[in-house]
């Protein structure tokens, strides 16, 4: 494993560098410098990294954009930031935004190598969860799929929430969160009979009561993936109503996890815009107004303006992610 795990070192000081490539590099692992993010970027776009390791006060980059852009490209690295003693504070909030952990400087080698060895131990058991992850989306992608009414409905449900997410002023490590539990959502609906499903008239109280058993299957399906674990409240409460009459649980108010919260707007902006075996799709401005009308009922009034927002600069009601 050791001579596959590639680490990129981001340090504007040459000694820096040197350091921590001898170190690593008689540790067998594969080191790339750059002494700046203009010359980091293109190796970060041409391949992953297992680890970057970058100082917080790079000349030419914010830390909080070079952690953001770091995660567009390298989804899956581990990011280390490093700091002077006087930096700490930006080192420790970069962990807020999504960096892994931090390493001050003078640095200690022991505690180095034990971090870094720590990580790519961890990120060893994370490759097969990550192939199971992809896995499972794939599958979510086949459900909708299979499903003319619903073709692109998690898609567009991933996409409506991250954008509220990202207006909402969340931290890159809660986007992803949601970003992924948009993504399956509505995996459950594997465990729900055609019939039911994909059924063009009204639901009986019997059929409908099914489908809302979807939120529990999903939960069941994920369970055993370990990584998924922060994301299967999201799945588990998007049908949950600001009043308290959803479901599963019939949580209340904040009791609902915000990203579920977001997860319900997303949702049903979407399943009203487009069309369904029983009824054809709403016009924009009339899923608005049920937005609306069900704000402090249904939904998180708060979130409801903030989609609203984003639609209205949108113009078009479709979301452009970058
Ligand atoms: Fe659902």
């Amino acid at each position: 494993m050791k001579d596959n795990v590639s680490i990129m070192l981001i340090d504007q000081n040459s000694e820096i560098l040197d350091s921590f490539a001898s170190l690593f590099i008689a540790e067998g692992y594969q080191v790339t410098k750059a002494m700046s993010w203009f010359e980091a970027k293109s190796f970060i776009k041409m391949k992953p990294f297992n680890i970057i390791i970058a100082d917080v006060k790079l000349p030419d980059i914010s830390y909080q954009e070079m952690i953001e852009k770091i995660r567009q490209e390298n989804k899956y690295a581990f990011i280390i930031t490093t700091a002077g003693f006087s930096d700490i504070e930006m080192a420790m909030e970069s962990i807020q935004l999504g960096a892994h952990d931090y390493l001050s400087k003078p640095f200690d080698p022991t505690d180095t190598i034990v971090l870094i060895r720590k990580l790519v131990e961890k990120q060893c058991l994370q490759a097969d969860n990550i192939q199971l992850f992809d896995t499972i989306k794939v599958l979510a992608m086949a459900l909708d799929a299979r499903d003319n009414y619903t073709h692109n409905h998690s898609q567009e449900v991933m996409e409506y929430s991250v954008a509220i997410a990202r207006e909402m002023g969340l931290s890159v490590r809660e986007i992803e969160i949601i970003r992924d539990a948009g993504a399956l959502h509505d995996i459950g609906k594997i465990g729900i009979p055609d019939a039911v499903l994909l059924k063009p008239g009204r639901l009986t109280d019997a059929e409908y009561e099914q489908i809302k058993k979807h939120p529990e299957i999903g939960k069941n399906i994920l369970e055993p993936v370990k990584c998924l674990a922060d994301k299967i409240p999201l799945i588990y409460h998007h049908h949950e109503r600001i009043d308290g009459a959803g479901y599963p649980v019939g949580l209340v108010g904040e009791d609902i996890p915000l990203g579920a919260r977001i997860l319900a707007v997303a949702d049903s902006y979407q399943a009203m815009t487009s069309d369904r075996p029983y009824r054809k799709a709403l016009s924009m401005q009339v899923a608005i107004s049920e937005l609306e009308k069900f704000k402090n009922r249904q939904f998180d009034s708060k979130i409801v303006d903030v989609f609203l927002r984003i639609l209205k600069r949108m113009g078009n009601g479709k979301i452009n992610q970058e």
